[in-house]
C-alpha cells in the first residue's frame, strides 16, 4: 500500500519525506485555503514547490464544476510539472471530464466518492485514482472502511485498473483498516501517520534496553 500525505503544508511534507515512507501528495481547495495560498500564480508555485519536494504523484484539485471549465482547468494544472494528478468531483460533468483526460493522458483522481456506483462510474471513465471519503463517511455513522472492501472486490471482479485511495482518514486505525480492506493507496494527516508508531511497551522496551546497556558498562 502507498502511502500518500494530505495536506499542502510544506514543513508537514518534509517531515513525512524524512521519514523515507512518502509516495506522494493530495491537497484540496480547502487545505490550499488553510495555508494561506491566494492567486492564480500563487496556486500554481505552491504546487510547483511541493512536486519539486515529492517524486511521486501530487493531486491538485479544480475549483470548477462544468465540463469546458475543468478541461481548461486540468489542462493548465497539468501544465505545471508531470506529476501533477488532476482532482475531478464526482458530478456528471466530472465523469465527462474524466474520460475526456484519460483520453489525453492526464491522470485523474476522481474526489468526494461516498458510494459503490460512484466508484465504479469513475473506474468505467478512466479515473487513475479513486477517492472514497472513509472519514466522513464515518462521521454521519455509516461504515468507511465497508466502503473500501465493496470498492475493491468490484474493481477486481471487474479488472478496472483504477487505485483505490482511501481518503479523509481520521486516524492510524483508518490507515490499519484500509491496509486490511485492500486500499491501494491511504492519504493521510501526518498526525495519522505519526500515530502509526505509537505503543507503550515499545517506549518502557527501548527504555529498558538502553537502561540495561548503561548498568552493564559500569
Ligand atoms: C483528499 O484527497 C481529500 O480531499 C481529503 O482526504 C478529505 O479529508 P477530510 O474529510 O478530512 O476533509
Amino acid at each position: 500500500m502507498k502511502f500518500f500525505i494530505d495536506t499542502a503544508n510544506i514543513d508537514e511534507i518534509k517531515e513525512a519525506k524524512q521519514l523515507g515512507i512518502l509516495d506522494g501528495v493530495t491537497t484540496n481547495p480547502s487545505l490550499m485555503a488553510k495555508v494561506g495560498i491566494k492567486g492564480e500564480e500563487a496556486i500554481r508555485e505552491h504546487y510547483r514547490k511541493i512536486c519539486e519536494l515529492v517524486d511521486g504523484p501530487v493531486s491538485a484539485e479544480v475549483i470548477s464544476t462544468d465540463y469546458d471549465s475543468m478541461m481548461a482547468e486540468a489542462k493548465a494544472l497539468a501544465s505545471i510539472d508531470r506529476r501533477i494528478v488532476v482532482k475531478i468531483p464526482m458530478i456528471p460533468d466530472g465523469v465527462k471530464a474524466l474520460s475526456a483526460l484519460r483520453d489525453e493522458g492526464i491522470p485523474t483522481n476522481c474526489t468526494l466518492v461516498f458510494s459503490a456506483g460512484q466508484a465504479l462510474l469513475a473506474a468505467k471513465a478512466g479515473a487513475t485514482y479513486v477517492s472514497p471519503f472513509i472519514g466522513r463517511i464515518d462521521d454521519i455513522t455509516w461504515d468507511g472502511i465497508a466502503l473500501i472492501e465493496e470498492i475493491v472486490e468490484i474493481y477486481e471482479i471487474q479488472g478496472f485498473e483504477t487505485e483505490v485511495l482511501a481518503a479523509s482518514i481520521r486516524s492510524a486505525r483508518h490507515i490499519v483498516e484500509a491496509a486490511k480492506a485492500g486500499a491501494d493507496i491511504v492519504t493521510c494527516p501526518l498526525a495519522s501517520i505519526k500515530g502509526l508508531f505509537k505503543h507503550p511497551l515499545t517506549d518502557i522496551g527501548l527504555e529498558k534496553f538502553l537502561r540495561d546497556f548503561r548498568q552493564s558498562q559500569g
